[in-house]
């Protein structure tokens, strides 16, 4: 049974995450989204509570069978470990990317030699993707389509006091 993390503040998650995710649940038997509290994230923290970006990633991997949601506080290899992961998954767009991975798997090597580091490389219509320009956009009215889900685009309207979008 392998069992992998795909960890992230994920706030909020996006079709570039999804990417990962759905590539991650095809290659291991159980995937768990570790969605970190990450409260000393930015200058303000996250846009989204721990709890909405939960519900938000629960809602998004809900057609994935062997995919679930968990929330978490502490080191990434203690939760990790805590859920029996053989390893922890994540997204690699740019060498900008790389620079920063390399130094947080380096030092949850250095918390945990038994946990495996693993990479997958963005699809190329993902290599933009991300939270931040998702709020970015998001906050000056644009459009998100190909950057997240409908339901996460009008959550993030919703956050800027902006009307839904119509399906
Ligand atoms: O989506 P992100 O913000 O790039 O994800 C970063 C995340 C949540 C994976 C990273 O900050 C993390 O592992 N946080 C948990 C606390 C921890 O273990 N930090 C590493 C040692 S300082």
């Amino acid at each position: 049974m392998r069992k992998v993390v795909v960890p992230g503040t994920f706030d909020p998650i996006t079709l570039g995450h999804m990417d990962v995710i759905t590539r991650s649940s095809q290659l291991f038997d159980e995937v768990i989204v570790g969605v970190a509290a990450s409260q000393g994230k930015g200058a303000h923290g996250p846009l989204f509570t721990l709890d909405e970006r939960v519900a938000l990633a629960k809602s998004e991997v809900k057609g994935l069978d062997n995919v679930t949601v968990q929330p978490f506080d502490n080191l990434l290899v203690e939760f990790a470990r805590s859920v029996g992961a053989c390893a922890v998954v994540k997204g690699l767009r740019a060498t900008t990317d790389f620079e920063y991975e390399f130094q947080m798997a380096a030092l949850n090597y250095r918390l945990d030699k038994d946990l495996e580091a693993l990479f997958v490389m963005s699809s190329p219509e993902h290599m933009y993707v991300s939270s931040s320009v998702a709020k970015e956009i998001a906050r000056m009215d644009g459009p998100l389509k190909g950057i997240t889900s409908l339901a996460v685009e009008n959550a993030l309207r919703a956050k800027y006091g902006l009307d839904p979008i119509e399906a």
